[in-house]
């Protein structure tokens, strides 16, 4: 099944691709997205909804950008809701034959809705989960009629192959469940749930910053073009996050990247670094930068060239020697993974820009992978 979007319905607002357009477009829709499920007592989702309180485990599955979203959500249900988190990429999932048992709710996470393995493994789970829920951006899709309880991301039609508002949008209603699950849970209070949907909605003010770093960062992509190899370090939510980052870079511009967690890189990859390899460093002063910023150092002691992406604070702390920085607002810690996703996608975009892939189809690539 395919789902027809005419391109040319769908003009690209005075940007030279739709990925450009996209990632300028997230404010606004990650905005609809919030309003969607936020209202002035909190969050309401949509019947028969959804009460956490007698879930016992997650299993998340998805393929791509949507399973790195997944891997990013798992923090944030493991922190704020004391919820096990099983995430898996649908094409292992369905052939894992997992076990599922009582008191589990398995979570789909598809832009499209049509990706055959996240369909497939929907379908397993389908008389063995107590519920199906679905995180889609196409509401009429089959992983959304297949679903218990479908869930939209309200980002509107992503024409570029690349994933992006898609991405931020299904981070945004991720956090709001992962939210409403530790409510749900008892194990936070309305004072602190209110705080946190407070910093959520001030978010797409947050992007807007991030975003007006175009200019400095495709000069630095520039650079990254000659590379053949790009690192991408993060702990926590952004190692999942420096995933993503990873992923962009590598399917629109062909060079090869890989996200590491900061702490494992001492565990072999370090073996790769020299000057010819710049390292990305995504890095939120958050509890775990002061550990980050030491493998960071480990990398500059060998020569590695680090583009540290941090806040004013984390600059002013360790930008000491590295090759460049980029500086984003200082933004909830829990929140950083969706902000930053901003700067990894324009690295991508203008890395890709700069060595004259077609951006918004690239080589090899399908939008949805409808096949197995
Ligand atoms: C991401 O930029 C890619 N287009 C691809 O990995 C995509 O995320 C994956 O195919 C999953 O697609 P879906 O979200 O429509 O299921």
């Amino acid at each position: 099944k395919h789902i027809q979007i005419d391109a040319a319905q769908v003009d690209k607002g005075g940007h030279k691709h739709f990925m450009a357009k996209e990632i300028a477009e997230q404010p606004t829709v990650l905005t609809s997205a919030l309003n969607y499920y936020l209202d002035e007592t909190g969050i309401t989702l949509p019947d028969p909804g959804l009460d956490f309180a007698r879930i016992e485990r997650l299993t998340m599955v998805a393929c791509g950008t949507a399973y790195f979203a997944c891997l990013t959500a798992k923090y944030w249900f493991e922190q704020l809701a004391g919820i096990p988190v099983e995430v898996d990429v649908a094409s292992e999932f369905r052939y894992r034959e997992p076990p599922i048992a009582p008191g589990t709710v398995a979570l789909f996470v598809s832009q499209s809705g049509e990706t055959a393995d996240t369909l497939a493994a929907l379908r397993y789970c389908r008389d063995k989960a107590d519920r199906i829920v679905s995180v889609v951006n196409v509401a009429e899709s089959s992983i959304a009629r297949e679903s218990d309880l479908p869930l939209p991301i309200l980002a509107g039609a992503e024409i570029g192959v690349a994933s992006t508002k898609a991405f931020t949008c299904q981070l945004g209603v991720l956090i709001t469940l992962a939210l409403k699950a530790a409510r749900d849970k008892g194990r936070i209070d309305d004072t602190e749930l209110a705080t946190h949907l407070t910093a959520l909605r001030g978010l797409p003010g947050l992007m807007n910053i991030a975003l007006d770093q175009a200019d400095r960062t495709r000069a630095l992509a520039r650079k990254l073009a000659e590379a053949r190899d790009i690192l991408f370090l993060g702990r926590g939510p952004m190692y999942a996050l420096a995933h993503e980052g990873a992923l962009k870079l590598k399917e629109i511009s062909y060079i090869h990247a890989e996200a590491y967690a900061s702490g494992e890189l001492k565990h072999g990859p370090i073996a790769l670094v020299d000057k010819t390899v710049p390292v990305i460093v995504m890095a939120p002063t958050d509890a775990l930068f002061d550990k980050t910023v030491s493998n960071m150092q480990e990398v500059m002691a060998r020569g590695g060239k680090v583009l540290l992406i941090t806040d004013r604070k984390g600059a002013d702390q360790a930008a000491e020697g590295v090759w460049n920085t980029l500086i984003l607002p200082e933004v909830d810690p829990l929140l950083a993974p969706i902000l930053y996703a901003i700067p990894a996608q324009q690295l991508a975009y203008f890395t890709a820009v700069a060595k004259g892939t077609d951006v918004d189809q690239p080589r090899n690539l399908a939008k949805s992978v409808t096949v197995e």
